[in-house]
């Protein structure tokens, strides 16, 4: 298997196959080395896969891919394997416009027939190459997978047509990945056990895997670097769920996507132990975002105090 960097105080200087000046940028440039050393031992302390799962949302590669690359070829610098699944839905809607297809959603959960699934298949294998090639192309490892980990049935086949319920995570390829030093680029697609691919939204396949991989981070890639307050249009820092979460579902400005994605973040960290916790960030501030006590973007646990 690949040698996980260590962080112990003294061995910091002496850490193989990174980078000092990698390091250095970090300490210098986001916040106090004690800190940031805190944190580089604290994500280095759980196995490879355990690190952090990392959503990328469809517009991140077509938008920001510059940005997302460099800060996750960062992470890996300092010995770090995030797991990345994306999605590809303004990608998607662009060519089933061209298409003449009418995107159509029911509850947030794109309804899908035949001729959106041929399309939605060959966008996420094209977008899974391009997310994997700019993480090569600095030198990262990357290798896509793009089937064979979501075993899936079908959701609702009157209601949303070819569109899965995630049954079974198969952690195989991950695990193979990163014990050959690359790193996991992940779609959303499914198959049903005999072989039918169906689609899977990519928040809720993000979420699934998160419940089977257990990381200690679930990072949120979006455009606005963070969850805003409808009331004072800021930024929200910390969102402490066993506190917030009923007074937060009861503001009026909570509705349509925040609310499916508040909802969704309250129950996935049910599902995992109080250490776990989501960020949303964009790509740009993701190392301040993780390094630091005070973060950049909006952090959301249940309310154990792992900090001081
Ligand atoms: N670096 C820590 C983490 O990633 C704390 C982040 C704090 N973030 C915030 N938006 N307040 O878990």
């Amino acid at each position: 298997g690949v040698a996980r960097a260590t962080y112990s105080k003294a061995s910091t200087h002496g850490a193989p196959n990174i980078e000092k000046e990698t390091i250095t940028r970090l300490l210098y440039n986001i916040g106090s080395q004690r800190e940031v050393q805190w944190y580089l031992n604290h994500f280095s302390s759980v196995e490879s896969q355990k690190f952090a799962v990392i959503k990328v949302g469809g517009a991140i590669i077509s938008d920001h891919l510059d940005s997302l690359a460099s800060s996750v070829t960062f992470l890996n610098q300092v010995g770090l394997f995030p797991i990345l699944l994306h999605g590809a839905g303004p990608q998607l809607n662009q060519l089933l416009e061209d298409a003449g297809v009418e995107p159509n959603y029911i509850d947030g959960i794109r309804v899908t027939d035949a001729k959106t699934l041929t399309i939605a298949r060959s966008v996420f294998a094209r977008e899974n190459i391009k997310l994997a090639d700019a993480l090569e192309a600095r030198g990262t490892r990357a290798r896509p997978i793009n089937g064979g980990v979501f075993t899936a049935e079908y959701l609702d086949p009157q209601k949303y047509g070819l569109v899965g319920k995630i049954t079974h995570v198969n952690k195989g390829p991950i695990a193979s990945a990163i014990s050959a030093g690359a790193l996991p680029v992940l779609t959303s697609l499914a198959e049903t056990p005999d072989g039918q691919v169906l689609n899977v939204n990519a928040d809720v396949a993000a979420s699934e895997l998160a419940k089977v991989i257990e990381p200690l981070k679930i990072v949120y890639l979006n455009e606005k670097g963070g969850m805003m307050h409808g009331g004072t249009g800021k930024l929200m820092d910390v969102i402490n769920l066993d506190e917030d979460y009923e007074a937060l579902m009861k503001e009026p400005w909570v509705k349509y996507g925040t609310r499916l994605k508040l909802r969704e973040i309250h129950d996935l960290l049910q599902h995992l132990p109080r250490t776990s916790s989501v960020s949303i960030i964009s790509p740009e501030h993701l190392q301040k975002e993780l390094f630091t006590h005070s973060g950049a973007g909006t952090l959301l646990r249940r309310g154990y105090r792992l900090y001081k």
